[in-house]
């Protein structure tokens, strides 16, 4: 059970996991971690259903809640009134809306659940790679790995160190990308989004930390197909161009 009211957007965290110590057992992130647990399963997610995502809780009367809101407050959906045990009766009992997940994204979900685990080994299997290979290249940070988190591997974020490279972070995407390697850059902060500068006024000093932080961010490519030598070649490639570029 779990004691808190709160909700998580856990929209990266699946399936990772977590233990209070290294000698307890894991516990998967949404099982007594938040009262609801919202996960993504988007079309770069770790598993995808192409659109939609999962919420998890464990009070039966929320989770039949959610489920009647999510189809017009129906008091049956088809699989209730269509199928041999069904009714054709439903009612309408609360004022409820359209975001059902329909049939078809479920199978491949169903399917995508069954290799959650596979593939968040093999993501792991990556990011221990990078994480092994990049360990002295000091122009760049790496994420953290605590022992007491098995990480979803979603994204592999790494922080360049501006002061030690002559480029800047555009400049070193844009190398990275000549090579072939598909990088990119996660979390434009809001302040820096036209809306919110449009209509707040907001700039880049309005947050000085969020925007130093946006100006070091680089994503390292990690999926679950993705070959040891594609790997070792990023690797490669990120280590010479820091080389390359050193002050
Ligand atoms: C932190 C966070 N929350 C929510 C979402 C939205 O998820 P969805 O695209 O399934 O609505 C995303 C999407 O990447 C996200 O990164």
């Amino acid at each position: 059970m779990c004691s808190s009211d709160l909700s998580t957007d856990a929209a990266h965290a699946f399936p990772a996991a977590w233990r209070p110590s290294v000698e307890a057992p894991w516990q998967r992130c949404g099982q007594g971690t938040a009262a609801v647990s919202c996960f993504s399963f988007y079309a770069n997610k770790t598993i995808t259903t192409g659109e939609g995502g999962m919420a998890v809780m464990d009070d039966p009367d929320l989770a039949a809640r959610m489920k009647l809101m999510s189809l017009h407050g129906m008091s049956r959906d088809a699989w209730d009134r269509y199928s041999g045990e069904g009714s054709w009766d439903y009612r309408i009992v609360a004022p409820g809306y359209k975001y059902n997940m329909t049939d078809v994204a479920a199978a491949l979900g169903i399917v995508q659940l069954a290799r959650a685990e596979e593939m968040r080994r093999r993501r792991d299997e990556i990011a221990q790679r990078y994480l092994r290979g990049l360990a002295g290249v000091n122009a760049i940070e790496l994420p953290p790995d605590p022992k007491d988190r098995l990480h979803s591997w979603h994204l592999f974020p790494v922080r360049l160190r501006l002061e030690r490279l002559r480029i800047d972070r555009n400049a070193f995407v844009e190398e990275m990308r000549k090579e072939g390697i598909g990088f990119s850059v996660h979390w434009r902060p809001l302040h820096l989004h036209p809306y919110y500068t449009e209509t707040f006024g907001w700039q880049p000093e309005s947050c000085p930390i969020a925007t130093a932080l946006w100006q070091r961010l680089v994503s390292l490519p990690i999926f679950a197909s993705q070959t040891d030598a594609e790997a070792s070649r990023v690797i490669e490639v990120l280590t010479d161009l820091c080389r390359r570029n050193a002050v």
